[in-house]
Parts: C-alpha cells; structure tokens; sequence
C-alpha cells in the first residue's frame, strides 16, 4: 500500500485522455502529470529527443515520489519504453495502438490507424501489426494538425473539422471498418470523428485498457493506494496557466495546476 503518486507524462494534454480512464479506475490513486508542453508536439520528433525528454521528466517524477511511471504517449513508448525500463525499476507503463482489438472487430478486414509520424513510423507499431493482423490490411493517417488543434482547444471548429475529415475519409474509402486512435490527443476529438466516419465504424481507444494495466502492476508490487486523500497534481513545461480551463474540464478532481521546474 502506497500513498506516492503515480507520475505520468505526455507531450502535452493528450494524456489527460488517460488521466481520466485512471481516475475512473482508481479513484483512490494520487496523480502526478507533467505536460511537456515546451517540447509539443513529440509526434515529429526523433527517437534520440523522446529519450532525452521521456529520461528528464521520469527522473523528475520519480525525485518526487513517483511510486509507478505511465507513458501517456504512444509516440513516447514506441520511442522510449524500453530505455526506461532499463534505467528506472519502478513499473513502467505506456501505451500502444490498438491493433489486436481491431483485428478482432474488423469485418471488412481493413482496420484504419491514426497516430503521429513517429508512431507510425516506429518498429514497434511494425511488429504489432505483424504479430496481429496476418490476414487484415492496415491503411494509416498520421492526422497532421490534430494535435495542435487539441493543445489549442479546437475541438470543434470548422477548421479542425476539415483536418478530421482530410484524415479519416482516405481510411474510410480504403474500407476502413475499425479505426484506431493511437495517439492519446485524439480522443478529444472522437466526437468530430464519428460525425466524420458514421455509426458504423468502431472507434478504439486505449486509456480504459492502459488504467487497467496499471492496476495490475500496483497491485502486484503492492502499490495500491493506501486510503489516503488523493491528491491530483499538473505541471506543464509551458504556460499552465494557458492550459488551466482544459484542464479543469477534463480533470475536475485537479488540485494544483504549476510551472515543471526547468
Ligand atoms: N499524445 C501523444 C501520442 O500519443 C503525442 C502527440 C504529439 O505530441 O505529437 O502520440
């Protein structure tokens, strides 16, 4: 039993995504969550930047009591998890596309990804989809613009609507029945999406599956929350105070919302 907080981490608000899956979960767990605002978005970034960032902020998170770390990215697990593991012997977490679930649910046999560049372009989504999806066709939009229009809070424009729409129609056209969200950004813009894709095509995400994950790593290390009040921290690398209004919405149980010490 563990009153430490759970540190978590993501290139900006997307995680929030996961945040609210935890909560869900686990009400009982205090959250620490850092937003690398300053360096968003982490989707163009190279695999040697994510490390350097991923290594900085899990340091960080663990100096302050962290008791497990959850990589709220799938850009940053593909790039990162394994060096974490190696340097940190708290549990690691993170987060990947959807892949195995799709291939389950497809009936057209098309399964439909959207993720950043850096996810896409990544061995690790390779293999997954080699591991899972023998007889499916995977088709892939790496959804420029998405993550910017959530960090804005555009969820709803009818400039957001077009970058939606500019992503997800090839995918459906391609028979595209199952799409997954492999980035944690986009299931603030699930809404637009399924005006955009229709009542017939599934949408997958992963926070649910990931808090579970976590679950279970707690509880196997004895790590589970001990009854104490939790408390539920932000810290963002930019401007908070910019982020404070998604934030509360998305996260009402927050309590701090501060500048990450440089
Ligand atoms: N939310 C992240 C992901 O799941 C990163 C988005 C970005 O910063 O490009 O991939």
């Amino acid at each position: 039993m563990s009153s430490a907080p759970i540190g978590v981490f993501d290139s900006g608000l997307g995680g929030l995504s996961v945040v609210r899956a935890i909560v869900e979960l686990m009400p009982s767990e205090s959250l620490l969550y850092v937003a690398d605002t300053a360096h968003c978005p982490y989707g163009s970034r190279s695999v040697e930047y994510l490390r350097a960032r991923a290594m900085h902020i899990s340091a960080w998170l663990q100096a302050q009591g962290a008791k497990a770390i959850v990589v709220a990215c799938n850009s940053a697990t593909v790039a990162t998890i394994a060096t974490l593991r190696e340097n940190f012997s708290l549990p690691i977490i993170g987060i990947e596309p959807a892949i195995r679930p799709a291939a389950a649910n497809t009936k057209s046999g098309v399964i439909g990804v959207l993720a950043t560049a850096a996810t896409l372009g990544s061995a690790h989504l390779a293999a997954l989809i080699e591991r899972h999806t023998e007889y499916h066709e995977v088709v892939t939009s790496a959804c420029p613009g998405w993550v910017e229009a959530v960090e804005a809070g555009a969820l709803d424009s009818p400039a957001t609507r077009a970058l939606v729409e500019a992503s997800v129609q090839p995918l459906l056209d391609a028979g595209a029945d199952t799409l997954v969200l492999g980035c944690t950004h986009f299931p603030f813009l699930r809404p637009l999406i399924e005006v955009v894709a229709g009542p017939s095509i599934r949408i997958l995400e992963t926070g649910m599956p990931v808090a579970r994950q976590l679950q279970r790593q707690l509880q196997s290390h004895q790590l589970a929350a001990n009854g104490s009040p939790p408390v539920h921290r932000f810290l963002s690398s930019a401007n908070p105070a910019a982020q404070a209004a998604f934030v509360r919405h998305y996260w009402p149980g927050v309590g701090e919302i501060a500048q990450l010490p440089a």
